[in-house]
């Protein structure tokens, strides 16, 4: 049975250690020259453990970031670990959330390899910097969550659950602070958990995720959650005149929507118009009729990435409150070839007015989200950022290292990479010079959907800010980073959910 339910409890004790029997001790080592382990966690265990640690320590132990070693004690008494995990943080000068990030989700593999229900782990500070208490703690939850993550859903194994890994319980131990640890880990928790769920959604195949289902699954998310969410139906988008993402789905049996989810702030609610999210929800895109070659079409089940990451950034948001007002919205389609399809050569009235004519059906995110760019700013939206698996050409221009990232606010750029730096996601920045619209222009209508191969990336984004007016607004194509085929402690084959934590860190303006 797949169970979607979370099993593992992180404490967090002041004081000093103490231990039950069958317990792990993790002991943190630094990669220095002589690799240590920190005088006042030593002091602690017997002193037979004391000796036999100073031998493992000096016989090939390098303390590098993300090294674990498993050490039986034997002869523990009642109070005394009966294991002692070594687990490597690199070099103190190189101490980040990132690295703390990357040694959790190795601590927490290693939890599955040797199999260990439960852990006592010292707060991993670095020797000098403190200050640094609430980053390490938010990290030190992701890493773990993270790497806990399970796509395997569909195997039917008895014992498969939502989150792989072996761990029941960690009991985090700290000499001070223990409350900013404790808030630290339970938003880590929430960043962590919102990340998964885009993960999980992404990675969902176009049978068992449709534009309804998802519209689903945004209902019972807003529910949990405590946000407000309404669908808007292909009969309402018809009355709404929303010609762009009723075209995109029109080839197909499963019909399209837009979802709707609002988060209020609790007393500033409503004293400033809302920040809206908007996402491309392409729940399978085959092309349409411009059909895409069948070589690696699965992966285009993910073509949601960015519906995923608006849903998971918003229980984000729910869970740990913000104070201004977000509205987030899913353009959610399948598009497919079929007898009612968008053909190419179509021409199609968007809800802000303008036409479009369609030269390629493939090109069809942009379509969708100039329905739900020019939504958000009739909903009277203060800045709008779309996020989407927009171009190929990004994953050739940026490759899986960076979103690409545009738009009419350099201001709000250069908050969004500063959120993204603090939790380790790149956004690069792409030039909307004017001349390139001259490439999108069209004989019949007021623009073409494609403006050819040079700069696709950025005609893309720049087709889709033809529909926010003077509303600032900011576009982010995640073509290249919300599907990795490499995988790591943090992050199985799939989807990323990359964004997720940058727009909850965005939003929540971080420090
Ligand atoms: N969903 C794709 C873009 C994509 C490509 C996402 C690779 C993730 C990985 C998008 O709808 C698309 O097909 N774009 C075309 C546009 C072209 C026809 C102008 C592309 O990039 O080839
Ligand atoms: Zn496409
Ligand atoms: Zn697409």
């Amino acid at each position: 049975m797949y169970d979607e339910e979370r099993t593992l409890e992180i404490c967090v004790e002041e004081g000093t250690l103490e231990f039950h029997q069958d317990t792990t001790l993790v002991l943190p080592v630094w990669q220095k020259e002589n690799p240590t382990v920190s005088e006042r966690w030593m002091q602690q265990l017997p002193a037979h453990v004391q000796r036999a640690l100073a031998d493992v320590l000096a016989s090939g132990v390098t303390g590098e970031l993300g090294e674990v070693m498993l050490i039986p004690t034997f002869l523990a008494e009642g109070n005394q670990p009966s294991r002692l995990l070594l687990l490597g943080l690199g070099k103190p000068t190189d101490w980040d959330a990132s690295a703390c990030r990357r040694a959790a989700a190795s601590l927490a593999k290693a939890s599955q390899r040797y199999r260990v229900k439960e852990i006592h782990l010292p707060f991993l500070y670095p020797d000098a910097q403190l200050s640094d208490t609430r980053v390490i703690g938010v990290a030190l939850a992701e890493g773990i969550l993270l790497s806990r993550y399970n796509p395997s859903k569909y195997k039917t194994d008895k014992d498969n659950t939502a989150e792989s890994g072996f761990f029941e319980r960690i009991t985090v131990w700290t000499e001070q602070q223990a409350s900013v640890i404790r808030a630290a880990i339970d938003e880590g928790t929430v960043r962590a958990e919102a990340t998964n769920v885009a993960r999980r959604l992404a990675n969902e195949p176009g049978n068992m995720l449709t534009p309804y289902i998802l519209a689903e699954r945004a209902t019972a998310i807003a529910e949990k959650s405590g946000l407000d969410c309404e669908i808007l139906s292909a009969p309402e988008l018809e009355r709404l005149g929303m010609g762009g993402i009723l075209a995109v789905g029109s080839g197909s049996d499963n019909p399209p929507c837009m979802i709707v989810l609002r988060y209020r702030a609790g007393k500033g609610s409503g004293s400033e118009p809302p920040l809206a999210l908007v996402g491309k929800g392409i729940t399978f895109d085959t092309g349409g009729i411009s059909i895409k070659p069948s070589d690696g079409m699965e992966e285009m089940k993910m073509d949601m990435a960015g519906a995923a990451a608006v849903l998971g950034a918003m229980q984000g948001i729910a869970r740990l409150g913000a104070d201004r007002d977000i509205i987030g919205i899913i353009c959610a389609a399948e598009n497919m070839p079929g007898g009612k399809a968008l053909k190419p050569g179509d021409v199609i009235h968007t809800f802000a007015g303008k036409t479009i004519e369609v030269t390629n059906t493939d090109a069809e995110g942009r379509l969708v989200l100039a329905d739900g760019v020019a939504y958000a700013r009739s909903l009277s939206a203060k800045t709008i950022i779309d996020i989407a698996t927009l171009t190929g050409a990004a994953v050739i221009a940026l490759g899986s290292q960076a979103a690409a990232v545009m738009g009419t606010s350099e201001k709000v750029i250069e908050r969004l990479r500063e959120a993204g730096a603090r939790v380790g996601e790149r956004f690069w920045p792409m030039p909307m010079y004017p001349e390139y619209k001259e490439q999108y222009k069209s004989h019949i209508a007021d623009i073409k959907n494609v403006g050819g191969r040079e700069a696709g990336c950025i005609t893309a984004g720049m087709i889709i800010g033809e529909f926010v007016g003077e509303t600032d607004w900011v576009h982010i194509d995640i073509a290249g980073v919300a599907w990795t085929k490499k995988a790591s402690d943090l992050q199985p084959v799939g989807a990323t959910g990359f964004g997720v934590r940058s727009l909850i860190e965005f939003v929540r303006g971080g420090t």
